[in-house]
């Protein structure tokens, strides 16, 4: 079978449609992304996302299909992301893929977002040849997957059991999502949204040594000996059973930056330039641009909480691989595509002669190319979704 799959995406703030054949050959990747919406309000306003949905995801599936040169008849499946996202937004896609399927005769295979994006590394991985970063289909070697968008900031032991992988979750936020950090942290600082774009560009040129934020080790409260955090999450991520050293938290940063801001006098500033930044694209269009727009003591700023950051995410992780006997780490999700995050990720897997691997910029962020990837394995499988299907926005990963 060629294994012709439609994938679907409409989680978030991004309308996309891929097809992806063998789950491991992109025919075509369209995605209508909602930045400019959103972008005015500082962040995703869920019911515009499903408004922007309805009205993308016809235009998205064609696009996916004409790139490709196909047809619906030459379709084997069609795959959708059933969670977790936003309801409204997850309820988009889902309806259009079931009647679409329905009305093609096509089986309907339902992807968790997570999983997603971590085969966006493994479908990278397999188009570059290197099938499954050199390893045999017979290595069953677990890998360590860090999902850190703008939703998740998660750790998983991923591994391939005779075809099909399976997912431990191992670490998680206990709070914020790291993107969701960065989007409010350049909220803050009058920078537009999404935040990772700015703060990337602009981090390079900040002293990441002028301010010491620290992050302490998570303490739960099951540890303290009293009941588990209450999270959005908490009903299906059982975080109080998780070992302390594998959670994040990213909600004191923010607060953090926040004290400096108005410690430094720095809020009249972050205000002219949240004008000028709304006049604009909203974008950081040329470093130039966006540099001109900072000065230093802000520059230092954006370095620090950065490297901050990124240093966390990187211990935790490591401590994860080696606790679980992980030979490779796989980073992806939006905050995957941030520059300091590859070049401090690829320098300590050197040091520690483990692989790590990530998803090209395009597949970091969300796209429906990871959704088909994904649902390969669930076509051999002929695990389909039951007509009855419904989204689950804080659907789990296991
Ligand atoms: O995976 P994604 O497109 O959507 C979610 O599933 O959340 O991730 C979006 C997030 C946003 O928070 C955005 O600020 C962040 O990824 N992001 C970045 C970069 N590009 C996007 N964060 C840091 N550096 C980047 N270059
Ligand atoms: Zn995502």
């Amino acid at each position: 079978m060629p294994g012709l799959i439609l994938g679907i995406e409409s989680s978030c703030d991004e309308t996309a449609a891929a097809i992806v054949e063998g789950g491991e050959r992109t025919l075509a990747s369209a995605v209508a992304s909602q930045i400019p919406t959103h972008a005015r309000y500082g962040g995703v306003v869920p019911e515009l996302a499903s408004r922007e949905h309805l009205r993308a995801v016809v235009p998205v599936v064609r696009a996916a299909l004409a790139e490709a040169h196909l047809n619906f008849a030459d379709l084997d499946a069609i795959a959708v992301t059933s969670g977790p996202g936003l309801a409204g937004a997850l309820l988009v896609g889902l309806s259009f893929a079931k009647a679409l399927a329905y009305a093609c005769g096509l089986p309907l295979i339902a992807v968790n977002h997570l999983e997603g994006h971590i085969h966006a590394v493994l479908l990278n991985e397999r188009e570059s040849g290197e099938r499954e970063s050199g390893a045999t289909s017979a290595d069953e070697t677990p890998s360590l997957a860090l999902v850190v968008s703008g939703g998740h900031t998660h750790l998983y032991r991923a591994r391939p059991m005779q075809g099909t992988w399976h997912y431990t979750l191992v670490g998680r936020t206990v709070d914020d999502a790291a993107g969701e950090a960065y989007d409010k942290v350049a909220k803050l600082l009058g920078l537009g949204y999404p935040g990772g774009p700015w703060i990337d560009t602009l981090a390079p040129y900040g002293n990441s040594r002028a301010v010491p934020f620290a992050f302490a080790q998570v303490k739960t409260k099951l540890h303290l000996g009293g009941k588990p955090p209450r999270t959005k999450e908490a009903k299906t991520a059982p975080i109080a059973q998780l070992n302390p050293r594998f959670l994040f938290s990213f909600s004191g940063i923010k607060t953090a930056v926040l004290r400096y801001v108005e410690l430094h006098e720095m809020r009249e500033e972050a205000r002219e330039r949240a004008i000028r930044v709304l006049a604009g694209a909203g974008r950081p269009q040329n470093r130039e641009e966006a540099l001109a727009l900072c000065p230093q003591p802000t520059l230092d700023l954006i370095a620090s909480f950065q490297r901050a950051v990124v240093g966390d995410l990187l211990k935790k992780s490591f401590a994860a691989a080696e606790a679980l006997g992980a030979t490779r780490i796989l980073v992806t999700g939006g905050v995957a595509a941030n520059r300091e995050l590859r070049a401090r990720f690829t320098a300590e897997a050197g040091k520690r002669g483990l692989r790590v691997a990530f998803p090209t910029l395009a597949l970091s962020t969300d796209n429906a190319a990871m959704v088909a990837a994904a649902a390969w394995p669930r076509l051999l499988a002929r695990d389909f979704a039951p007509p009855e299907l419904t989204s689950d926005p804080s659907l789990a990963l296991v």
